[in-house]
């Protein structure tokens, strides 16, 4: 379906003086999804219920929000999301180093990752937004031109499909994921402590002190990533736990059982006083649960022209574990030349 009939407005422009334009994607029941061209970041989504409406993910007003921020709200995260260790890995043979961001690693695709590019858009059809985006060959060290096609689709069951292509002329890596941070009681509720959340995973990827999985699937069982039964994020994000300890708070993967590339359910969050619940989909082996720790340290100010709060929103990034090209026992996350990748995430929203 081609044609541009979506209601759509101007964003402002980027330091090189690209204009940025905001859609809007509503369906039949006033559940509105606003998506922006630049780093084809979800801006806002609002969520009609019974009391009003709530708007439930962090964003910034314009632009140049989304240009300055390093904290990837909203945003499309590539060519790899998360961490790969000391910026290196071995595909055929060869040796590729990638920009370091994040201490002595990799992180969220480099210094100027998918989330800090202008996106093409190829379709803004009814509550259906495809965004296109080239990447070159060595793009942040990365082989092959790689063609990503990312489709957001709203259904009339207040569900928000993310579906992801690319295809590459080499092999190279490729792992995709979005980096909405969630508020289900609004934006500019604050501290999410008191929202619930369950992951369905019996274990995790703990990591070391520069958040690198260990190479080990821990299981949930008597620790605070046992959130098999919704848990208040205050009740497990400052406990002494050494995992907890190194993440300020929740920051990992969770291994998701029986990974056979179809979509299954993976998480849910809950918030009490706006009573919306959010149900998260995805046909990929992980799961990285953020809860915010490093927001606030910023005082770039978002929607409301207020600064981001710490652990004031949280995210669920469906992924390939984090730093798994150099790990032999994870699934890779390795494009070949003249094959496909394809991801979906679903959030699903109840009010
Ligand atoms: C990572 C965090 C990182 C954050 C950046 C998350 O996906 O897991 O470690 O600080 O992104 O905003």
């Amino acid at each position: 379906m081609k044609g541009n009939n979506m209601k759509k407005e101007c964003f402002g422009k980027t330091i090189k003086g690209e204009k940025a334009t905001l859609y809007t994607l509503e369906n039949k029941n006033g559940l509105c999804v606003k998506i922006c061209d630049f780093g084809g970041a979800i801006q806002s989504i609002v969520v009609p219920t019974a009391k009003g409406l709530v708007d439930v993910v962090l964003g910034y007003e314009d632009v140049s929000g989304y240009e300055a921020q390093d904290t990837y709200i909203g945003s499309l995260v590539g060519r790899v999301c998360n961490r790969i260790a000391g910026g290196t890995f071995s595909l055929n043979g060869k040796e590729y180093k990638l920009f370091c961001n994040d201490k002595s690693n990799h992180l969220h695709g480099g210094k100027v990752g998918f989330d800090k590019k202008l996106w093409r858009v190829d379709f803004a059809q009814g509550q259906r937004l495809g965004l296109f985006l080239n990447s070159p060959h060595l793009e942040e060290g990365y082989p092959g031109n790689l063609s990503v096609q990312v489709i957001y689709d709203l259904s009339d069951a207040d569900e928000l499909s993310i579906s992801y292509h690319a295809v590459s002329d080499a092999d190279t890596l490729c792992n995709l994921t979005n980096h909405t941070y969630f508020n289900l009681d609004g934006a500019l509720s604050g501290v999410a402590g008191e929202q619930r959340v369950q992951i369905f995973a019996d274990s995790f990827t703990p990591t070391d002190k520069e958040a690198i999985p260990l190479g080990e699937l821990r299981s949930v069982a008597n620790t605070p990533f046992d959130l098999r039964q919704p848990q208040k994020l205050l009740d497990g994000w400052d406990l002494p736990d050494e995992q907890i300890q190194i993440g300020r708070g929740y920051d990992h993967n969770y291994a998701l059982p029986e990974y056979d590339g179809k979509l299954k359910h993976a998480a849910r969050a809950w918030a009490a006083k706006s009573g919306i619940q959010l149900d998260v989909y995805t046909n990929l082996p992980g799961l990285q649960f953020y809860s915010g720790n490093y927001l606030g340290q910023s005082a770039l100010c978002g929607k409301g022209n207020k600064p981001f709060k710490r652990r004031s929103g949280y995210c669920f990034e469906s992924q390939y574990f984090p730093n798994a090209i150099n790990e032999p026992s994870f699934a890779k996350p390795i494009l070949r030349a003249g094959s496909a990748y394809e991801a979906q995430t679903v959030y699903k929203f109840s009010y």
